[in-house]
């Protein structure tokens, strides 16, 4: 995003095209930059671990298009889900490109999974009889707990830990890893995902530690290889203004995890397995804004500025306390004003911000662009009120794309069946009955 004589453009497109061509609310993803995110951090981390190999969780964003431009730069799938699968399917992806991280999977997920041929990463011991009982994978991964997490989202974005509903407790790894080799699996994984938005790039070489001293052992005492360790995701960005100069350092980051990998590699004496990470927000967060419109302005207890962006539009403040900056267009340079600014959903929830000072000019008609929004936004966002889905637009330069159409009321109505009793009957019938 660059604003050019207060006006705001997402890469070289002007939000106002982007409300005149498309409506408002809408999800504007710019290019460029999620190629430029996925390219910095695979070269940082090659460059310390060469067998270095990145997912996309599509859990954060599931546009096809934007999927399309990571598989693009070479990206494989992290799916939570057996329709996330088909989404890494319809890429043109599968087999171990793929890799099923559910979570308290049905014997349906396990079946649909298994027939799909990817990797099967096994939140929970139990989970591999009945996974057994279908067939048999060539490939077992099994998702450790390590007993840590850590979250700059806030205590409800906490990925591991003892309060985590997430993977297999330490003290019962060796027995999982046991049981699939006595079950004649040959090829082993390991995952874990302790993190959520993490800036500070010691945190990832610690990690690594926990999971190879967890997992070293394993491989020690069973006599067993690792194909490979996939460390999650939890690459952070900032989404508060005062810490725009304080990113991740993504080459201090590769750094650590590389030393602190094969380091113990050494130390347990393992065959250097494949490293990977399947991160999501740091590819495409910082590369989505969602384009919104004041409607009203009320001056009542306090001034506060209706828009057509609230929480089913993006949940993360409502559902998490998550920051997002939010831009006035055409004002960003005028006084500032302590106001509220919320949705047109009946809640009281349904506040953006209820005090944080915005441009003291902004008027009905003006465009709202908040920043940050590429991950976990649109993915998030549902027809609470009747209020439908958003658009989604892909900007590349001056060039814009739909790539997903507005929802319309045949979406709110779609596969919802009235049984004839229920049926209104037509209005000539009722008049004749009065
Ligand atoms: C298993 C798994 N992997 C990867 C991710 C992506 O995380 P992030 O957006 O922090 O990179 C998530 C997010 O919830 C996850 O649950």
């Amino acid at each position: 995003m660059r604003i050019v004589n207060q006006l705001i453009h997402l890469e070289d497109v002007p939000a106002t095209v982007i409300a005149e061509t498309y409506g408002t609310p809408t999800y504007v993803y710019e290019e460029n930059r999620i190629r430029e995110n996925f390219r910095r951090t695979l070269a940082a981390f090659r460059r310390y671990y060469p067998d270095f190999h990145l997912f996309y969780a599509i859990k954060c964003l599931n546009n096809l298009a934007v999927a399309n431009i990571l598989r693009q730069e070479g990206a494989g799938i992290d799916a939570a889900s057996v329709n996330e699968i088909l989404l890494a399917k319809a890429l043109g992806l599968g087999g171990e490109e793929v890799m099923f991280s559910g979570n308290f999977l049905s014997d349906d997920d396990i079946r649909q999974g298994l027939e799909s041929g990817v990797i099967f990463n096994l939140d929970d011991p139990s989970l591999l009889p009945r996974v057994l009982r279908h067939g048999r994978p060539q490939v077992i991964a099994f998702r450790v707990n390590p007993g840590y997490g850590r979250s700059e989202v806030g205590p409800f974005v906490t990925n591991a830990g003892p309060d985590a509903k997430f993977g297999v407790h330490p003290d019962q790894v060796l027995d999982a890893y046991r049981a699939a080799r006595d079950a004649g699996i040959r090829r082993f994984g390991a995952h874990m995902m302790p993190g959520s938005c993490i800036r500070d790039p010691e945190y990832f070489g610690f990690i690594t530690g926990l999971i190879m001293d967890i997992i070293g052992k394993a491989s020690r005492e069973l006599q067993i290889e690792f194909d490979f360790i996939d460390l999650g995701g939890g690459l952070g960005i900032p989404y508060k203004p005062e810490d725009k100069d304080k990113p991740l350092d993504i080459e201090e980051a590769a750094a650590r995890v590389a030393a602190a990998f094969r380091q113990k590699v050494a130390e347990y004496g393992m065959k250097p397995p494949r490293l990977m990470m399947e991160p999501a927000r740091y590819f495409v967060g910082d590369a989505g804004y969602l384009v919104g419109r004041v409607h009203c302005i009320k001056d009542s207890y306090k001034r506060i500025v209706g828009t057509d962006i609230g929480m089913n539009t993006l949940a993360r403040p409502a559902m998490y306390g998550a920051y997002h900056h939010i831009y006035v267009d055409g004002r960003e340079d005028g006084p500032r004003r302590a106001v509220g600014l919320c949705g047109q959903i009946c809640e009281n929830t349904d506040f953006w911000v209820k005090d944080r000072p915005l441009p003291a000019g902004i008027q009905v008609g003006d465009l709202v662009v908040v920043e940050n929004a590429g991950a976990y936004g649109y993915v998030m966002s549902y027809a609470y009120n009747g209020r439908l889905r958003p658009a989604e637009v892909l900007v590349n330069g001056d060039r814009h794309w739909l790539i997903r159409e507005r929802e319309t009321f045949r979406d709110l109505i779609r596969g919802v069946h009235v049984p004839p009793h229920l049926r209104p009957r037509p209005a000539r019938l009722r008049k004749l009955a009065r």
